[in-house]
């Protein structure tokens, strides 16, 4: 068997010519119907190779540094990390697990706004120096547990369009950072760049060339104060999509040439987290519960655009904002499934709302969306699953966490390996040619 290691842990099924991921999820779910209908996710890890050749073809010399919060599932980290990608990390367990896959410390940046001292302390221990700060209080904190910590100056955007919150939160005005450097100074500690990040639910790119500006103005801010600086962080924001890439990439190079061009020394790195995973996740649920409301419980805000007797369904699933549907909590996902069962295209479609398995009234995962009338046992198909959905999850109410099986196609597998990627290198790994059947009528059978 191609890859085989005796001691690895995970596995990635090779897909065959002509298997896709439909045929994966088929099968799972084929297999899951005899086993109890566990929610599971499909990772397919070809696409972060795809990303990523994506990414040094735009973006290159620019060197990515993955937000470990994002999806720190072990295929994605390995496989980031073979291709030679940086780290980014909110939390001790965040650095150790990339540290346990041989990460050195130069590669990962600790960028929690608020961190706690005993994991800054641990940062120190492990070499990890470089981090970011907004303000005075972190400042002194780090000062205090980890003398030798290099700053990135965590500067805010100004995004007049969306995530209002993440820029009123975090990130510091020009005029503080002249206040932060005064303090590095007397607390001894190093000043190494700027970081600022902008949310990739901003549509207006002018917030990269004011966030340029700023960080060049912090910049010569910092020669004043005999600072030398040589990391420009310009933080994640990047959806996935080729062209999203390009335009940011068509707005920033410029700005970039001039600000920061490569005589000055400067490292220009970046944290795209999304941009890597989302796409390649896609989750499978199965309907657990089912109610018929009758219509005057229907949603407010919810147009009437049916007939009085027309029923509005309610369904159940065994997954929610307590596992894989966390980020609805910040309402940042609006996403719409799949029905994986066969349905005629002249079916009619009924108004139907989506519930976690908590019966907590937090739990909606979508309030409002036309499906055919499903039944206890039917699946449905999330795709874009991967970013945000995959950290550190509570056990609320038994959850239980969805298995992830892992794919790759061969034609992946062959360009992973011109990247230098082998078997070898993905040490808790093995490749399997996977045994995929290819799609039959009677697997789509979904009894309850
Ligand atoms: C400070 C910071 N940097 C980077 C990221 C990654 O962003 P994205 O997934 O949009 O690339 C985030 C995500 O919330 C963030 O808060």
């Amino acid at each position: 068997m191609k890859g085989f290691l005796e001691d690895a842990n995970y596995s990635i099924g090779l897909l065959d010519e002509g298997a896709t991921l439909a045929d994966v999820i088929d099968n799972c779910i084929y297999e899951h119907t005899h086993t109890g209908k566990r929610a599971f996710y499909v990772g397919d890890l070809g696409k972060l190779v795809k990303k990523n050749i994506q990414w040094q073809n735009v973006m290159a010399p620019i060197k990515p540094f993955y937000p470990v919060k994002c999806n720190s599932t072990p295929g994605v980290l390995e496989i980031l990390g073979t291709l030679g990608i940086g780290f980014a990390c909110s939390s001790k367990s965040e650095m150790a697990l990339v540290q346990d896959l041989g990460i050195s410390p130069e590669n990962i940046i600790y960028t929690n706004p608020c961190k706690q001292a005993s994991q800054i302390k641990y940062a120190a221990k492990a070499g990890i120096n470089i981090m970011t700060c907004d303000n005075d209080i972190e400042l002194k904190k780090i000062a205090r547990s980890h003398p030798n910590a290099k700053l990135l100056l965590h500067i805010a955007t100004e995004d007049i369009t969306a995530d209002e919150e993440m820029n009123m939160k975090f990130g510091t005005t020009l005029k503080n950072c002249r206040h932060l450097m005064e303090c590095a100074k007397e607390f001894g500690i190093q000043i190494v760049g700027v970081k600022f990040h902008v949310s990739n639910t901003c549509k207006e790119l002018q917030t990269y060339i004011h966030a340029i500006s700023d960080a060049r103005c912090v910049f010569d801010m910092a020669e004043e104060f005999g600072f030398k600086m040589d990391i420009l962080d310009i933080g994640g924001g990047f959806t996935g999509s080729e062209l999203q890439l390009e335009e940011v990439n068509h707005v920033i190079r410029p700005l970039l040439d001039i600000y920061f061009p490569k005589e000055s020394g400067v490292n220009v790195i970046a944290e795209p987290g999304c941009y890597y995973v989302s796409s390649a996740f896609t989750l499978a649920v199965n309907i657990i519960a089912k109610k018929t409301e009758c219509d005057k419980l229907l949603p407010s805000g919810v147009e009437q655009t049916r007939n009085d007797d027309e029923p509005v369904f309610t369904y159940y699933i065994n997954d929610g904002v307590y596992g894989s549907f966390a980020s609805k909590l910040s309402e940042k996902l609006n996403t719409i499934p799949e029905v994986h069962k066969k349905y005629k295209e002249d079916e009619p479609l009924f108004t139907s709302s989506l519930w976690g398995p908590s019966c907590d009234e937090l739990d909606q995962i979508v309030e409002n969306c036309l499906l055919p009338e499903l039944s206890v046992g039917d699946w449905l198909i999330f795709d874009n699953m991967g970013s945000g959905t995959l950290g550190e999850q509570s056990t609320f109410n038994d959850y239980q966490r969805p298995l992830i099986y892992y794919m790759m196609s061969f034609s992946d597998w062959d360009e992973m390996q011109d990247a230098g990627i082998t078997s070898d290198t993905m040490k808790n790994f093995f490749f399997v040619p996977s045994c995929i059947q290819l799609s039959s009528e009677d697997r789509f059978s979904t009894a309850a």
